[in-house]
């Protein structure tokens, strides 16, 4: 059963106290404008000990029955004394995956409970941090059965900032600015590649994917790179079920997504490398980053190969050469025994998502503009309602200067 709007009112003034926002780094909402200051600038106390209690209070509710005040005092006294505060093991665990249930723009949050959480809090160095990502990689990609992971490393702390990952993924290709014409590789990517390039990192063999170093800054400030071990990255090299031509496009993704920049916010306490990955749905990959006209922009090639009047708007050879890309992208991640899903079946158990939430009682935010696939979108369920657009937490927040970092922008 839907509830009412007066039911999810009642249930907001309980248990949502706030807006998505990181109070010991910076209080400002997600998403708003905010100043590029040093990373760390912690909320002030009363802030972070209202964040701390309503995570605790919502954590005993759902998952540890019995009394929250002694934990809520303990989480107190430790505040008052260091200006932060640790989670327990199982706060962590369950934090990181109800921040997944409460992430609006995903369409894949069926599986919130089954996210492994790999606990590295005690990991601050880059060093350790680029290893335990390659680690992270190898665990989550299993062989081609992606394992929803996340790697939770030091939180950042009143006079300590914890490890940045500057990469929006942990897997993302170069792209290689030219004097004329676009970037080779992934244009999305050419901040931070020309950034890499100035830190040292010689450059790849010049492909259209070239696999980025990991860029990391650690509490010194000074950010360095290191190249991801070859085998921590597992890729999909692309074909089409029919046209045989299409493997000679050299085309290719790589198996695991996984974001890299987002800080975890688990009640007032920012974890700003964190990074976490599921598996691709294939529009992702096929209607967006092979296809947007400002990244690899392949649809006027395929369409051409395909033989379609791609002078004709009207002709909708943008449309037919988007099914056949999107239909490569399935078939090649299928005959690579690489998981992936398609947006039909996941829009139905994003829709299943909703009603086993709500039969708990919870609400699920959801952003419509980002739940629609990019692709087909009235033939899928989802586009055919609207969402409640609440932002609850624990959240993933995305920070303006983590995101002017992954475009290769330093602070200064
Ligand atoms: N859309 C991003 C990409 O194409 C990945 C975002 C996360 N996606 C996911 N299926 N978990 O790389």
């Amino acid at each position: 059963m839907r509830r009412t709007g007066a039911q999810l009112e009642k249930q907001e003034e309980e248990e949502v106290p706030a807006p998505a926002r990181c109070p010991v780094s910076h209080g400002h909402a997600a998403g708003e404008a905010e100043p590029r200051t040093a990373p760390s600038a912690p909320a002030t106390a009363g802030e972070l000990h209202q964040e701390a209690e309503d995570f605790i209070r919502l954590f005993h509710r759902e998952e540890s029955p019995g009394d929250p005040e002694a934990r809520i005092a303990a989480v107190r006294a430790e505040i008052e004394e260091t200006g932060t505060y640790r989670h327990t093991r199982a706060e962590l665990d369950y934090g990181a995956r109800v921040a997944w249930r409460n992430s609006n723009r995903c369409i894949g949050r069926l599986y919130w409970r089954s996210l492994r959480v790999r606990d590295r809090r005690h990991i601050e160095d880059a060093d350790s941090v680029a290893r335990e990502a390659a680690d992270h990689l190898r665990e989550a990609t299993n062989g081609g059965r992606i394992r929803p992971l996340i790697t939770v490393f030091a939180p950042d702390a009143p006079d300590r900032p914890g490890p940045r990952i500057w990469n929006e993924q942990l897997v993302r290709y170069a792209g290689y600015a030219q004097r004329h014409g676009p970037p080779v590789g992934d244009p999305r990517n050419a901040g931070l590649t020309d950034f890499a390039l100035r830190l040292g990192w010689p450059g790849g063999p010049g492909t259209p994917f070239d696999l980025l170093p990991l860029v990391i800054e650690d509490a010194d400030g000074k950010p360095r790179f290191f190249e991801l071990p070859r085998d921590a990255v597992l890729e999909v090299e692309l074909r089409h079920p029919e046209e045989s031509w299409y493997a000679n496009l050299g085309l290719r993704w790589h198996a695991v997504p996984a974001i890299a920049n987002m800080c975890l916010e688990i009640g007032g306490i920012c974890y700003p490398a964190a990074p976490f990955n599921g598996w691709y749905m294939g529009t992702e990959i096929g209607a967006r980053n092979l296809a947007d006209a400002d990244r690899y922009d392949l649809l006027p090639r395929i369409g051409e190969r395909l033989g379609l009047d791609t002078a004709d708007d009207r002709s909708l050879w943008k449309d037919r050469a988007l099914v056949e890309l999107n239909r490569a992208v399935l078939h090649s991640f299928d005959r690579a025994g690489v998981t992936v899903t398609d947006h039909h079946t996941e829009s139905r158990r994003f829709l299943a998502h909703l009603d086993r939430e709500e039969s708990h009682g919870r609400g699920v935010g959801a952003d419509w503009s980002w739940i629609v696939p990019p692709m087909s979108g009235a033939t899928t369920p989802v586009f055919h309602r609207t969402y409640d657009t609440t932002q609850w937490r624990p959240a993933y927040v995305h920070h303006p200067e983590a995101q002017a970092r992954a475009r290769g922008e330093a602070d200064e």
